[in-house]
């Protein structure tokens, strides 16, 4: 679009645009502060979409080419077809994804993001315009292993791809991080020409989508929350990268929010896990060990009619919802049943811990969509000195985050991850299906424990039951 030029020689073009990239970076900050709350992170996604609309419609209109001229209307029509064949794809797969099936989603999103900047670099690698050749070399690397990182973590979190460990994995993964470092600095030196240069391009591309093959694969147990956040960083930084190669602001502002809140969930994960992030990057943790064989015991049951009495009677109950929960759909009756308990005098609380579920905030979220007051919800750590007080605790859907195995095998896969201590609670009644493993695949030996009763079924069904027999009482 032909704009005025002012006297400083910036066309008023370039101001709106410029003025409409600020513009996006604020809605950015807002939508991001409002994420952070479950009540307010709906609105917190539509205030961050509006302003990513904002810039690439200004983008459309008001962009220059280094020749000088506006957008090509070829280029124009295509970019146009792509947007709608986006728009129209991730509207029916959103619309029709299940809500248990959220977390392959995110995956799959992440890793469009990093093939996106990993094929951004490898377009822009040889245009001679192109400066920042250090930046696109570490776009293309990042970009690739966010997206076979990411596709690997979709395969796993839906139960595709199975843990592949063994112990060389961390060295194996060492030696392609060092491959991957001299091939850019071989190519930054710049000796050969440039169609060689281009070949060894495509070679370090190949080289990084291997290593976030290698890198995700061994990875095992309990610990993918860490990979994911960190895979989500590395899409962000990607997309920030690929934003110094156009110099558009709107692009490194939204890679670089996307890069350090992932990399702030990362570091939170890691703590959850009481993992160090270096271990993440070299891979291959948490998977092998299986832990130590122990006499099973036996299992105790209870009917919906004890476990109606034993909670009605309780002074201080607390409820740990886990992956079970979400897949279940029983947020809401569960809800029910915690305010007809509270309508009898018990002090209810539900216990949150960080990785319960496939996603960060994943009980978060499940919990606020049934109106359970925010102020009910305890995190691990502030939950965990309660527990001996604790008369009852009622663990529906939950199994890794409740596995005593984390603190006192140290053979096992999770061990050294923290977990809500419902072992220590006066009585446990474990609501699931049958004596099904959780996520990282080991047995529990919380459930034959003496304190502990099995109540099976599938938790809506069961916590319905419960809802009627203390209703009944
Ligand atoms: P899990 O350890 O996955 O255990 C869930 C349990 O729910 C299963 O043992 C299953 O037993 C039961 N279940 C399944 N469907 C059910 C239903 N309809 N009704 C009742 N129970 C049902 O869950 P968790 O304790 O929440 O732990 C989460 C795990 O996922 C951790 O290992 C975590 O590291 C991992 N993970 C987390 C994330 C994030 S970011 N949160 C991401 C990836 C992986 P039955 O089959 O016997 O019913």
């Amino acid at each position: 679009m032909d704009t005025a030029v002012s006297n400083l020689g910036v066309t008023t073009g370039e101001v709106i645009l410029e003025f409409s990239y600020l513009l996006a970076a604020v809605f950015f900050v807002i939508g991001l502060k409002l994420l952070s709350h479950p009540q307010t992170a709906r609105r917190g996604n539509m205030w961050a979409a509006a302003g990513m609309l904002l810039a690439m419609i200004t983008t459309l209109i008001f962009h220059k080419s280094e020749a000088g001229g506006g957008i090509q209307m070829v280029n124009l029509i295509i970019i146009l077809v792509a947007i709608a064949t986006g728009t129209v794809l991730g509207s029916v797969i959103a619309r029709r994804i299940q809500m248990t099936a959220m977390p392959q989603l995110v995956s799959i999103f992440n890793a469009t993001g990093g093939a996106a900047s990993a094929l951004v670099a490898l377009i822009e690698f040889s245009n001679p315009d192109n400066e920042s050749t250090l930046v696109t070399l570490l776009g293309l690397v990042i970009g690739s292993i966010a997206f076979s990182g990411s596709m690997i973590a979709y395969g796993k979190l839906d139960g595709k791809v199975g843990d592949v460990f063994a112990g060389f994995m961390k060295y194996l993964n060492l030696f392609i991080l060092l491959v991957v470092v001299l091939f850019i600095i071989y190519i930054m030196a710049g000796n050969t020409p440039m169609e060689t240069q281009q070949v060894l391009v495509y070679v370090l591309l190949a080289v990084a989508l291997v290593y976030g093959v290698t890198f995700v694969l061994p990875i095992g147990g309990a610990d993918m929350p860490v990979v994911i956040s960190l895979l989500n960083s590395f899409t962000g930084i990607a997309a920030a990268m690929a934003g110094f190669i156009y110099q558009n602001q709107a692009m490194i502002l939204g890679g670089i929010f996307v890069g350090s809140a992932g990399t702030i969930l990362t570091v939170l994960m890691c703590k959850a896990m009481n993992r160090s992030l270096l271990n993440v990057i070299i891979g291959s943790f948490g998977g092998g060990g299986a832990g130590v064989d122990r006499e099973q015991g036996i299992v105790k049951e209870i009917t919906a009619s004890d476990a109606a009495v034993l909670l009605s009677y309780s002074s201080k109950v607390v409820i740990v919802p886990g992956y079970g929960l979400a897949v279940a759909q029983a947020q809401h009756v569960c809800n029910d049943m915690a305010k007809l308990l509270e309508n009898e005098g018990v002090e209810v609380k539900f216990a949150i811990h960080p990785v319960a579920g496939r996603m960060p905030g994943h009980m978060n979220v499940l919990l606020a969509e049934a109106e359970v007051p925010y102020e009910k919800l305890v995190e691990m750590d502030d939950i965990n000195p309660d527990m001996p007080n604790t008369d009852v605790v009622l663990v529906i859907g939950a199994n890794d985050v409740v596995n005593p195995a984390a603190l006192d095998d140290p053979s096992s896969p999770i061990y050294g991850m923290p977990i809500i201590k419902v072992h220590e609670a006066k009585n446990v009644v474990v609501m699931k299906r049958g004596m099904g493993k959780g996520y990282a695949a080991i047995e529990n030996f919380l459930f034959f424990a003496d304190n502990t009763r099995m109540f099976f079924g599938s938790a809506k069904d069961s916590l319905q039951k419960l809802v009627n027999e203390i209703k009944n009482l």
